[in-house]
């Protein structure tokens, strides 16, 4: 397993990034809703390989109910992904598979 994070440094109804690549991309988005996480590889599904935050950790909208696209404002539910505003309509995200480990958030697998 490939632990990402402690649960503890992700703030329940936030989001942050792990496992960045060699240019410091966060690779996987997390989102904390109370003991569970939600991980999506960070691509937008409008364009390949667009990452979907400005800056680091910043993931979600203003009132943190969706996971939002930077480039052109589209906006995913955070449970499954799928896109219910902006461009890629009904597109979705690509889930990661994770589990949390004695408080350690890791890759499944
Ligand atoms: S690249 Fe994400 S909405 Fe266009």
């Amino acid at each position: 397993m490939t632990p990402l994070c402690r649960l503890d440094d992700i703030p329940d109804g936030s989001a942050v990034g792990a496992l960045p690549d060699a240019r410091g991309r966060d690779a996987v988005v997390l989102v904390r809703r109370g003991d569970r996480v939600f991980a999506w590889v960070n691509n937008c599904p409008h364009y390949d390989r667009a990452p979907l935050g400005w800056r680091k950790d910043a993931f979600l909208n203003g009132d943190g109910t969706r996971i939002l696209c930077a480039a052109h404002g589209a906006l995913f539910r955070i449970e499954d992904g799928i896109c219910e505003i902006g461009p890629c309509l009904g597109q979705g995200l690509t889930p990661v598979s994770v589990i949390i480990s004695e408080g350690t958030v890791c890759l499944a697998g």
